[in-house]
């Protein structure tokens, strides 16, 4: 592992390392409204790219998914297993960079993560693979703050090559596979957030749901 990959784990682990859950122990709004919408799965796979404590995968195995996750963070693997004891589901968490990851094509039926800001180069490379890894008719569906969160409290990375822009991030998206993916919604938008101390308040987000098909 590179120094510069170890400090950014030992930052997310020492994030991770108390009891409590750096952003609760529910699942992103977001994330939950869209997928609670699609219909119950039969043994399908999600895949929950960079879920720290695991919050949102536990949640989609409660509702019957095969949740996968990968992430930087070995604290944040022990604080899901403990998440996923309290509620008798398992989580396959695979501690992992994006850097280093080739995901298989059409491997998921549901890909959704919340949260996931990387420098604007890694995500330019990396993101498209989200798309080539979901079945036909597999979701996308992801929250990142948007440029215009900076001034702003409620969380997020303060920098602007981490932020997302709307068209920017689609267009990475769409791009992936040209004419095989359909806009469900794709949208700025003012939220008030209330996942824990770090997420609270006025918020300025990109939510995204996108379908392979
Ligand atoms: C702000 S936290 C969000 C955690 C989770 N998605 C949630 O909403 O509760 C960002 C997460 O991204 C992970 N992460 C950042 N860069 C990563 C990378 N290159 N590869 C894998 N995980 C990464 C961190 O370890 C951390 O768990």
């Amino acid at each position: 592992m590179s120094d510069k990959v170890k400090s950014s784990a030992e930052m997310w682990d020492n994030r991770f390392a108390g009891e409590k859950f750096a952003y609760g122990k529910e699942p992103n709004v977001w994330l939950a409204e869209r997928i609670s919408e699609i219909s119950p799965p039969a043994k399908n796979k999600a895949l929950i790219p960079a879920d720290g404590e695991g919050r949102n995968a536990v949640w989609c195995a409660r509702l019957g998914w095969n949740a996968e996750v990968f992430d930087l963070s070995a604290q944040g693997k022990i604080k899901c297993e403990m998440l996923a004891v309290e509620h008798g589901v398992s989580v396959d968490y695979n501690v992992a960079d994006l850097r280093n990851l080739q995901i298989p094509r059409k491997q998921f039926d549901l890909i959704a993560f919340s949260w996931f800001h990387t420098p604007s180069e890694l995500r330019k490379e990396k993101f498209p693979m989200f798309i080539t890894a979901l079945k036909k008719g597999g979701h996308l569906i992801t929250e990142g703050y948007h440029k215009t969160q900076m001034p702003l409290d409620s969380g997020g990375p303060k920098s602007m090559d981490l932020l997302w822009d709307l068209d920017e991030v689609l267009e990475e998206f769409l791009d992936a596979l040209p004419g095989e993916v359909k806009i469900e919604h794709a949208a700025v938008t003012s939220t008030i957030l209330d996942e824990s101390d770090l997420h609270t308040g006025l918020a300025r987000v990109v939510r995204l749901h996108l379908r392979r098909i």
